[in-house]
C-alpha cells in the first residue's frame, strides 16, 4: 500500500513546535511519512497558537490558500490544532468549510483515530474538550536522525491567570507528568543520541510530580542531571514569582545545568505588573536576578516584555526602560499588547493607541539590540563550550552550535564534530550570533581523533 504523507505547519512558541513533532511522530506510527512539501502531502495540520495576535494573522491567510489547494485536490484532509482550535472549536469550520478537522490541544493523542473517521465518513470532526489527565503528555516525538538536541514536555496547561494570557483558558490547568516516566523518556532519548534536553512547561517552577512521593522541579533538574549521555539541561518557562532559592542553587550545584534562564519580567512597573496580575513587584524580580547573578555569574538572562498594557502611561513605560537598563538581558522578546477575548485585561478601559504601542516598541527593541551586542561582545577571547548542532545555514564551511549561555556560535570545523562537545574561542559578536574558531587545543585533539 502507498504511504499516506503529511505535512504539518506551526506557529507560535517551543510548546507548539514540540506538540508538532509528536504530531508527526503519531502519524508516522499509523502509516504516515512526513514531506516538505504541502503540495504533496494527503493530510495537512495546522498547530496555531493564540498567544500572539501575528500568528492568528497567519492562520487565515495559510487557510485562505489552503483552500485553493482543496479545489485541486477534493480528498486532501485539512486539520486545525493548537491554541486557537482550542478557542474557536467549531466556528472555524463555520469559517472554513473545507476544513475537516479541529482538535484541541489535550486531543493530539487521538488523531489517528481523527483522521480514520473522517476517511471512513467524509464528515467534518471537531474535537475540543480538555481531559483530566493529558495523555499527549506522554507521547514520545520523533527523533530525527543526528539530532543532538530534545525538547521534553514536564507540564502542560497553567494555572497563573496573568490578565492579559489566553494560555489558562485554552491549555487547561495545570498538570504534571510522572517523575518516572520524565526520566524514563530522557534516558530513551541519551541512548538514541540525545546530548541536550529542554525541559518544557508554561511554568516549569511549579512541577509537583508525584513517584510515591512529592518530587519538586529541582528534584527533577538533579534526576535529570545524573543520566548518563546528557550532557547539557535547560529549561522554559520559568515564572519570577516561582523561582525558589533551591532552583537557584542548581545553577552552581548541578554541572550539566546550563547558564541560561528565561525569566519573563513582561513590565518594570509594579503599577502595571500588579494589574497584569504577576504576583511580583521590580524589586522581587531584581532580587531573584541578583541572586541568580550571584551563584552564577555568568549566566545569560533572557526575557519577555510588553509594552502597551491598558493604561500604561508614559511614567510605567519609563520604569520598563529603566528596569531594562538596570538588568541588561542578553536578549528578549518584546510584544504589544494584543487583546484576547476572555481574559480579565480585555475587560480593562483605557487602551493604550496602537501608535503609542508601535512606538514603545520600537524604543524597546532598540534598546535591547544594543544590550545585546554588548553582552555579545563581553565574551570575545573567552572559551566557550559548544555543543555543535549541524552545518550553518548562512555557510556550508561552517559549523554551527550553541554555548551553555545559548548563544549561536559558527566557526569552521570538520563535518564528524556534529554531535560533539568542543571548545571554541569567541573572536567575533553579532546581534544574533557569535564567530568563534576551535582552541588549538580542540584543534589538536582533532587532529588524533
Ligand atoms: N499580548 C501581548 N503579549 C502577550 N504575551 C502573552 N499574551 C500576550 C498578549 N495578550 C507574551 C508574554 C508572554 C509571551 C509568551 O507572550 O510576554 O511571556
Ligand atoms: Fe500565560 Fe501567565 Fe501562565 Fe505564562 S504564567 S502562560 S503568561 S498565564
Amino acid at each position: 500500500m502507498e504511504m499516506k504523507r503529511i505535512f504539518v505547519h506551526t506557529y507560535g512558541c517551543q510548546m507548539n513546535v514540540h506538540d508538532s513533532e509528536k504530531i508527526v511522530a503519531l502519524m508516522e506510527n499509523s502509516g504516515y511519512e512526513i514531506v516538505d512539501d504541502e503540495k504533496k502531502a494527503d493530510l495537512i495540520i495546522i498547530n496555531t497558537c493564540s498567544i500572539r495576535e501575528k500568528a492568528a494573522q497567519k492562520v487565515y491567510s495559510q487557510l485562505g490558500r489552503l483552500r485553493k489547494l482543496k479545489e485541486k485536490k477534493p480528498e486532501l484532509i485539512i486539520g486545525v490544532g493548537g491554541c486557537l482550535a482550542q478557542q474557536w472549536g467549531a466556528k472555524f469550520i463555520e469559517k472554513a468549510p473545507y476544513l475537516n478537522l479541529v482538535f484541541g490541544t489535550h486531543n493530539i493523542c487521538h488523531l489517528p483515530e481523527f483522521i480514520k473517521m473522517i476517511e471512513k465518513t467524509g464528515m467534518p470532526q471537531v474535537k475540543t474538550e480538555f481531559h483530566e489527565s493529558v495523555k499527549s503528555l506522554g507521547i514520545l516525538p520523533r527523533s530525527k536522525n543526528g539530532k543532538v538536541s530534545s525538547y521534553v514536555t514536564i507540564m502542560q496547561g497553567c494555572n497563573n491567570f496573568c490578565s492579559y494570557c489566553v494560555v489558562p483558558y485554552v491549555r487547561g490547568q495545570e498538570e504534571s507528568r510522572k517523575f518516572c516516566d520524565i526520566v524514563d523518556e530522557v534516558k530513551t532519548l541519551a541512548a538514541s543520541g540525545i546530548r541536550e534536553v529542554t525541559l518544557l512547561g508554561q511554568n516549569v517552577n511549579s512541577y509537583c510530580g508525584t513517584n510515591g512521593i512529592v518530587h519538586d522541579f529541582t528534584d527533577l533538574v538533579q534526576e535529570i542531571g545524573t543520566i548518563s549521555g546528557i550532557e547539557r539541561i535547560r529549561f522554559t518557562t520559568s515564572h519570577p514569582k516561582d523561582l525558589s532559592d533551591k532552583l537557584i542553587n542548581c545553577f552552581s550545584a548541578v554541572d550539566i545545568l546550563c547558564e541560561h534562564i528565561h525569566l519573563p519580567v513582561q513590565s518594570g512597573s509594579d503599577r502595571i505588573l500588579k494589574m497584569m496580575n504577576r504576583c511580583y513587584t521590580f524589586a522581587d524580580y531584581y532580587e531573584k536576578v541578583d541572586k541568580l547573578r550571584t551563584v552564577c555569574p555568568d549566566i545569560s538572562i533572557t526575557s519577555d516584555i510588553i509594552v502597551g498594557f491598558p493604561g500604561e502611561t508614559d511614567t510605567d513605560f519609563q520604569a520598563t526602560i529603566d528596569m531594562m537598563g538596570k538588568i541588561r538581558f542578553d536578549s528578549s522578546f518584546s510584544f504589544k499588547y494584543s487583546e484576547r477575548e476572555g481574559t480579565a485585561a480585555a475587560e480593562l478601559k483605557d487602551k493604550v493607541s496602537e501608535c503609542i504601542k508601535r512606538d514603545r516598541l520600537r524604543i524597546v527593541q532598540d534598546l535591547q539590540d544594543r544590550h545585546t551586542i554588548e553582552r555579545n561582545r563581553a565574551m570575545i577571547g573567552n572559551k566557550e563550550e559548544i555543543l555543535v548542532e549541524g552545518i550553518s545555514k548562512n555557510s556550508h564551511k561552517d559549523l554551527t552550535g550553541r554555548t551553555r549561555t545559548n548563544k549561536v556560535v559558527n566557526f569552521e570545523g570538520n563535518y564528524e564534530l556534529i554531535g560533539k562537545t568542543v571548545s571554541v574561542m569567541i573572536i567575533d559578536a553579532y546581534l544574533h550570533s557569535l564567530r568563534g574558531e576551535l582552541t588549538k587545543e580542540e584543534v589538536a585533539k582533532c587532529l588524533l581523533r
